[in-house]
């Protein structure tokens, strides 16, 4: 997959995770920055993608990567969201943290090498 397909498809992931954990109103910003870790050396890109909604128990958190993994009804989530997410992250050699707390929102930074 070519890399501006793939960070499309890494946004609307996103996003569309965003509005489905806030019915009726909420906040989704998206911001850029130059960012490095300790430990890993060079520089990378960090997206953050962060939502106002409903958030993610300490339980849930774990397995919200998992292929098929998925907490909405039947016939809305398919579980390959964040799954793809996670691919198409680390087929660049890059990662994704995740903050969040049951009724603090979520905030996903996904970080790539910088070219
Ligand atoms: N922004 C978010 N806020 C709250 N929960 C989220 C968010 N993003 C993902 N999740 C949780 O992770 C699960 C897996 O997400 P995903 O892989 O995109 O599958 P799907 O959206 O089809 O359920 C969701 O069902 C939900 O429980
Ligand atoms: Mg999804």
């Amino acid at each position: 997959m070519a890399t501006v397909t793939g960070m499309q498809q890494v946004l609307v992931n996103l996003t569309v995770n965003a509005r489905d954990a806030m019915p009726g109103r909420g906040r989704l910003v998206i911001r850029t920055a130059n960012a490095s870790r300790p430990g890993h050396g060079g520089r990378y890109v960090r997206i953050t993608v962060e939502d106002s909604g409903a958030g993610i128990p300490p339980e849930v958190l774990p397995k919200i990567f998992e292929p098929f993994f998925t907490t909405k009804p039947v016939g809305e989530g398919t579980g390959l969201g964040l799954a793809t997410v996670y691919g198409i992250v680390k087929q660049r050699e890059g990662w994704v943290d995740v903050e969040s707390a049951p009724g603090r929102g979520a905030t996903f930074h996904v970080y790539l090498p910088a070219a």
